[in-house]
């Protein structure tokens, strides 16, 4: 073989996967498009808009400078590359209250007011597509469900079941400070001592409100969905 043919082969080898993982989906994804709904498939017509509420842009920032994206994922994987939609609450919620089974598969869509898609390095710890929808269902008020992520933060080991969590835990989002007074309404149920609270810094606030909006399963249109076929009205 002549280094010729050495080069040009080292170069058709890289050269493609970097066209097909890198190119290409970057020219298919930097423009979305929005997508017309359709009356016959969709039920409503207009412009598909995916809604996120929640402090998203700070919060997703506070997600990133903390790696969490290092062991969690956001990506609920296609059936023919993974079992995501059947694991239990992953890809959504398999009875839903309201609107019954709303498993689906991640699409770029669901990035939407993100400045980077936060799709994830490696999975140690469970995918965090639909964590807020997960949580909140758990928990009768949002209020509960923000205390548990919080307490989660503080101490990803806090509860009997978890008591072996790799989780690591975030307690320099949390400031103490001295009571004045009577104790703050915003102080945390634990972590109390001395003439001292424990308080919530503003990040993980941010994370949070980041984390429980966290639901990745609004009805997408029929273009886009490729989820568990599921019976006919149930989304
Ligand atoms: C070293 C890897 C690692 C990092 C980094 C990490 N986690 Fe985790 N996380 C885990 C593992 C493992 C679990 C599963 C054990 C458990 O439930 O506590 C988990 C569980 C969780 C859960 C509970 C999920 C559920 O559905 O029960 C939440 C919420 C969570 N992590 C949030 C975070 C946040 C937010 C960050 C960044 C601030 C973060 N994690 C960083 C490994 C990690």
């Amino acid at each position: 073989m002549s280094f010729r043919t050495f080069i040009l082969g080292l170069s058709a080898s890289f050269g493609a996967a970097w066209l097909a993982i890198v190119v290409v989906p970057f020219i298919k994804m930097r423009n979305l498009e929005p997508i017309q709904l359709s009356e016959a498939n969709d039920g409503s017509t207009g412009i598909f808009f995916p809604k996120r509420t929640g402090r998203v842009a700070d919060g997703a920032k506070v997600y990133a400078e903390n790696g969490c994206y290092l062991c969690h994922t956001q990506v609920v994987r296609p059936t023919y590359a993974g079992n995501d939609l059947y694991r239990a609450d992953w890809g959504g919620l398999k009875a839903d209250p309201d609107r019954g089974d709303t498993r689906r598969e991640t699409n770029a869509y669901d990035f939407f007011g993100e400045k980077f898609a936060q799709i994830g390095v490696s999975r140690m710890g469970p995918d965090l597509s639909n964590l807020g929808r997960r949580v909140e269902s758990e928990y009768s008020s949002p209020q509960e469900a923000s205390q548990w992520l919080l307490s989660h933060l503080y101490n990803p080991r806090h509860e009997a079941d978890r008591w072996k969590s790799t989780c690591p835990p975030h307690r320099f989002l949390f400031e103490k400070r001295k009571i004045k007074g009577n104790p703050s309404d915003e102080a945390m149920p634990f972590g109390a001592e001395h003439g001292k609270e424990l308080v919530a810094s503003p990040e993980a606030k941010a994370l949070v409100s980041y984390l429980l909006s966290l639901k990745k399963d609004q009805a997408v249109p029929e273009v886009l969905n490729f989820g568990p076929p599921k019976a006919k009205g149930a989304r």
